[in-house]
């Protein structure tokens, strides 16, 4: 089936009103672009759930502060058409900025504090409303049956739920596991910012992880003291810089003092110009 680009709001709702009469169910796959095959994940998995996948590429300046990537985030709108029709989007929302915001600056946001503002939100003090105010915007464009998010990204997808849960938005939302690069570095568009040798130590985030999972899967229960392990495996890689090493329970976001049921080990780091993320889930017996 081949993709069928619209840039308006008036455009993409029509067509999948249209869809929706003939009874087909809608997924989607909100997305920034520059897409691989994490943001293919989720597009096979909308496929396998659902009659007809939407998605969308908008680099949401709402979201990035004054000194951030915004201007030379990475685009390939060609590239990505083929790998989102490759992988079973049949509709492909490409707005610009005035398209989705035409009166200039929006009056109207959306922000879930307490959830927003640590890890992620505490260096990037705006993204999270950004972030939740296009995403409730975009649910209100689609009109989704069910919307897909990386676990990659596993605050915005906490955020999400909660919003969704607090303003009662008809949509399911369906969290999909981290794709990785066969070393283990979590895939994402900013990983083509590293040069050759932050790359490679670029997957000191991952093994930090594995350090987490190994404590606990032997035994270990305090925080902190895991925690502490995690961070001195990144504080070992000169080419890193640790901005927060986290477990916390794995739906509210609680920090535990010691590890009980499902948790999520959290990690961020600079790594040359980007800041990376990472995260995994341990249930604790
Ligand atoms: P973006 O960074 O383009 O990511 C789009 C979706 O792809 C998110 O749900 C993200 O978690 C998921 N994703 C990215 N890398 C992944 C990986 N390695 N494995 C699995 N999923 C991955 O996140 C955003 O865009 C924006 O904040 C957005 C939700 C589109 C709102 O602007």
């Amino acid at each position: 089936m081949t993709v069928t680009r619209v840039e308006t709001i008036k455009d993409f709702r029509q067509l999948l009103n249209g869809l929706r009469t003939e009874g087909k169910q809608v997924g989607f796959v909100p997305t920034m672009g520059y897409l691989h095959d994490g943001h293919a994940s989720l597009m096979r998995a909308a496929s396998d759930d659902n009659d007809v996948v939407a998605a969308s590429i908008f680099v949401n300046p709402l979201q990035f502060a004054a000194d951030e990537d915004l201007e030379d985030y990475p685009r390939d709108l060609q590239r990505d058409s083929e790998l989102a029709e490759a992988n079973g989007v049949s509709v492909l929302f490409t707005p610009t900025v005035d398209e989705m915001y035409p009166f200039g600056p929006v009056l109207t946001s959306v922000a879930v504090p307490q959830l927003s503002d640590k890890y992620e939100g505490a260096t990037r003090p705006t993204h999270f409303s950004g972030m939740a105010t296009v995403v409730s915007k975009l649910f209100n464009i689609v009109g989704p049956c069910r919307a897909y998010f990386g676990e990659k990204d596993y605050q915005q997808l906490a955020i999400i739920r909660r919003m969704v849960a607090d303003l009662s938005i008809p949509v399911e939302v369906k969290g999909c596991p981290i794709i990785r690069e066969p070393d283990g570095l979590a895939m994402s568009s900013r990983n083509t910012y590293l040069n050759p040798e932050q790359r490679q130590a670029a997957v000191v985030l991952r093994r930090s992880l594995d350090v987490g999972v190994e404590a606990i899967g032997a035994g270990a229960r305090d925080r902190a003291a895991i925690e502490a392990e995690m961070l001195a495996v990144i504080d070992a890689e000169p080419l890193a810089q640790a901005d927060y090493v986290a477990i916390v329970d794995a739906s509210s976001f609680d920090v535990p003092a010691t590890l009980v049921n499902d948790v999520r080990l959290l990690v961020a780091a600079q790594v040359g110009r980007p800041r990376l993320l990472d995260n995994c889930g341990v249930s604790v017996k």
